[in-house]
């Protein structure tokens, strides 16, 4: 039997699958462990199932030892592992793709939903009291139908989206860097484009790139001025590949026409001048929280440490 600790509460049809095989220690709280627990917790572990909020580093893993041999991440995207310092040790790691595409793809539809059609707004109207009645030209949106939607990154949530967009009479374009797969491209009929040139042709950009150095603050003051100012901005990827200081002053200064936002830069944070904003929709973070997509992925991550400690390869590795 291993010992497996599984560093915050995730739905239990996860932590079924490693308890009929090993010892799981699983933090059971909706609070997030304490850094402390967790580094004493973890000392012995052969396996760790961690949530996105946890940082996996060189204290991380010194902690835990050197019989650790997998961290398996319950979420798509991994900023919080240090992959490079798993791979060093030799420890595998894995994230949770696929299960979350549809429902993260939905979080970023329904975005550009509300702040096109300003729902959040409108629906603040009538939770205030604020007298209203219907008029010809009362709250009027931007409609989505022969606009263009700019995918940041056509991987599998982008290319997700993009279908939506699609079926909503939208034209796709996006930026990669490498061009996407022949078929997606085909069924999208979707064009590639460099980031400048879609900046300014586009009527909505959604990012669904990974977090990392090469992307960080990928949309700061230059790109909003290269916007439309009749453009929208979505984000459900991470807080950081947007200058969030930046897009308040673009969005101050009318360069872009609204955002739509489930991430930030100093997450759970929020800007303070963003609240204050009637054509800024804004989310906690809510992409794959639907109940099937969480225990997808609580069972995808349970099977991939199961399947390292078994000696085999995890079904969704992001190490080498
Ligand atoms: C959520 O943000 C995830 O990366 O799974
Ligand atoms: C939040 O700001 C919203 O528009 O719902």
């Amino acid at each position: 039997m291993a010992k497996i600790v599984v560093t915050g509460k995730i739905p239990h049809e996860g932590i079924d699958l490693l308890t009929a095989e090993h010892e799981v220690d699983a933090w059971d709280s909706l609070d997030q462990m304490p850094r402390d627990e967790m580094l004493r917790r973890i000392k012995g572990a052969d396996a760790v199932l961690t949530l996105l909020t946890e940082k996996v580093d060189d204290e991380f893993l010194d902690a835990a030892g050197e019989q650790l041999k997998v961290v398996a991440n319950v979420a798509v995207g991994y900023n919080n592992i240090d992959v490079p310092a798993l791979e060093k040790r030799g420890v595998v790691g894995s994230n949770t793709p696929k299960v979350l595409t549809e429902t993260t793809a939905d979080t970023a539809f329904a975005l550009m939903m509300m702040v096109t059609r300003r729902f959040g707004e409108a629906e603040r109207v009538i939770r205030s009291k604020t007298p209203w009645q219907w008029g010809m030209f009362y709250m009027l949106g931007m409609g989505l139908q022969g606009k263009t939607l700019g995918v940041v990154g056509l991987g599998q949530i982008g290319a997700a989206l993009g279908r939506r967009a699609k079926a909503f009479g939208m034209d796709v374009v996006y930026s990669d860097r490498s061009e996407a797969p022949a078929d997606v491209v085909a069924e999208l009929g979707a064009k590639r484009m460099d980031m400048d040139e879609m900046l300014r042709t586009v009527d909505v950009i959604s990012l669904h790139c990974p977090y990392l150095d090469s992307t960080h603050h990928l949309m700061s003051t230059e790109q909003f001025k290269l916007m439309k100012p009749t453009a929208y901005l979505v984000n459900t990827a991470r807080g950081p590949i947007v200058d969030e200081q930046a897009l308040v002053d673009a969005l101050k200064a009318g360069e872009l026409a609204g955002a739509g936002l489930d991430v930030f830069e100093k997450e759970p944070e929020v800007h303070e001048a963003l609240l204050t904003m009637d054509n800024v929709v804004l989310l906690p973070h809510l992409g794959s929280a639907t109940i099937e997509t969480r225990t997808a992925m609580a069972t995808l991550a349970a099977r991939n440490a199961l399947n390292v400690l078994a000696g085999k390869a995890p079904e969704t590795p992001i190490t080498k």
